[in-house]
């Protein structure tokens, strides 16, 4: 059987007070709706279809590389109406499953099993309702129950009586069920109520007057079915779901700090050993190999690195590639396309960009290393600058294996630092430097006799 899965994003969530559609507010580093879309993906659906509509091109936009249908609701006029927009585009004969966009962190395994359950019902007409019990059940659609403790009936919050604000069984916003019936049921939906809307929840009470079997799924764990309307709530979910991903972690041998003090914006994969210091984040894809510490107050942005390496703290790494055995930092900062080999050290206040690396090379202190590529056994003193930048142009710095550049030295690019070459302390090279040579540049130092210092004019 086809499956169809429809995603509701077309709200301007005016209760996030942004200008910023609300389905493209951040969730771990990530778009609410590229959450659910991802998710939806893993189904391997026959279609899936985004109803938006406020923020249009901007959400169009946010996911440029996703195989998605877009589905225009010009005005919001409520979840059914929403749902109705994709009315043209659905087979008769599919299961839909309907997701929200602002119901970010539903997990697949959740929905597989949601699905499973209808599986057997697929030919009579049936609605199956992913529901939870929720202590505060605020603002959430109320499941209504007649006396044989059927399902008839989803009261929103705006709409329920006194007593049935007291109900904690609640609608998700996630649904599945045939689309014939779909279409059937959402026909003769009505805005008739407090907020003037075309409720979806009304298939419901549809669905009931016709005798169809409504089935109830409910949910592990509360945070997968957490809606987003404000940015309280978000808040509260990023802190949720990041406790989350620690707990994972821990669980499956990582060490971290404090759970409260990790964020993981993206995916990480950790050998055996690892340990993660406080106040660490980690945007998109970060592997660490076995046995490598990551020290307080690091940000790792798609870095890979192999076994046993030390990023001491206050270290930011972007789109780095390390071998085994390095040593970074304190206070380090890998750029863009630094890639280092096995057991290099980039020490204190050294920035890299741009940089290919060989084993065993080291650059203790202070440094600015870019567009090069070092060798192997290179020792940088401190305070070396590779001046790739002529104003117009970058060049690149070649320092071959073995060479040892003395402290306080600028490398004048294009240039290129020989084999076993040494350039002694404080030089400015601008031109190419021989191997197995020392090689230096001296400004003549001089004692002036007598010379005062200025005093401060009064
Ligand atoms: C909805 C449900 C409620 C449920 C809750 C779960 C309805 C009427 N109510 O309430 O029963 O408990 O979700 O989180 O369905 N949207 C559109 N077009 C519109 C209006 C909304 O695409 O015209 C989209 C929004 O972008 C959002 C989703 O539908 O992604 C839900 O809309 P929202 O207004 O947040 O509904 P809730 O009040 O949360
Ligand atoms: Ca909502």
């Amino acid at each position: 059987m086809k499956l169809q899965i429809i995603i509701l994003a077309a709200g301007c969530g005016k209760r996030m007070l942004s200008k910023t559609p609300k389905v493209l507010h951040k969730l771990a580093g990530k778009a609410l709706l590229a959450h659910v879309v991802d998710t939806a993906q893993k189904l391997n659906p026959d279609d899936i279809f985004i109803v938006y509509g406020y923020g249009g091109e901007a959400v169009r936009q946010s996911l440029p590389n996703h195989n998605v249908h877009w589905v225009l609701q010009e005005q919001q006029l409520g979840t059914g109406h929403a749902v109705m927009q994709v009315f043209p585009y659905l087979d008769k004969n599919a299961k839909v499953l309907l997701l929200s966009a602002d119901v970010p962190l539903i997990q697949v395994q959740t929905l597989r099993a949601f699905l499973a359950i209808t599986k057997e019902y697929a030919n009579p007409d049936y609605l199956g309702l992913l529901l939870a019990n929720l202590d505060n059940p605020t603002g959430l659609g109320r499941i209504i129950r007649n006396k044989n403790n059927e399902i008839c009936a989803i009261v929103e919050e705006k709409d329920a009586t006194k007593d049935q604000k007291l109900i904690k069984e609640v609608y998700t916003g996630i649904c599945c069920t045939n689309a014939a019936s779909l279409m059937q049921w959402l026909a003769n939906c009505t805005n008739s109520n407090a907020q003037q809307e075309y409720y979806l929840t009304e298939l419901v009470k549809n669905a009931a007057n016709e005798q169809c079997r409504i089935l109830s799924f409910y949910v592990q764990e509360d945070f997968e079915v957490s809606g987003v309307n404000n940015r309280w709530q978000l808040h509260q979910l990023e802190r949720i779901w990041q406790h989350h991903n620690a707990k994972q972690l821990i669980s499956s041998g990582v060490s971290i700090a404090d759970a409260n003090r990790f964020d993981l914006r993206g995916d990480l994969n950790c050998g055996d050993g690892v340990s993660i210091d406080v106040n660490v984040v980690l945007n998109g894809r970060v592997t660490l190999g076995s046995g490598c510490n990551i020290g307080p107050n690091c940000i790792l942005t798609n870095v890979t690195m192999g076994t046993n390496c030390n990023i001491f703290a206050n270290s930011i790494l972007e789109n780095c590639v390390l071998g085994n055995n390095c040593n970074i930092g304190p206070f380090a900062r890998l750029r863009p396309n630094t890639q280092l080999a096995d057991n290099c050290k980039i020490g204190n206040f050294v920035e890299t960009k741009n940089i290919i690396v060989g084993d065993n090379s080291k650059a203790n202190h202070l440094s600015y290393l870019g567009d090069a590529k070092v060798g192997s056994n290179v020792n940088i003193g401190a305070g070396t600058i590779t001046c790739n930048y002529d104003g117009a142009n970058k060049h690149e710095t070649i320092i071959a294996d073995g060479a040892f550049i003395g402290s306080g030295t600028q490398l004048v690019a294009p240039v290129t630092i020989g084999v076993n070459a040494t350039i002694g302390a404080g030089s400015t090279i601008r031109k190419n430097a021989k191997d197995n040579e020392l090689t230096l540049t001296e400004s003549k130092q001089q004692t002036i006799l007598g010379w005062q210092r200025p005093t401060k004019k009064k």
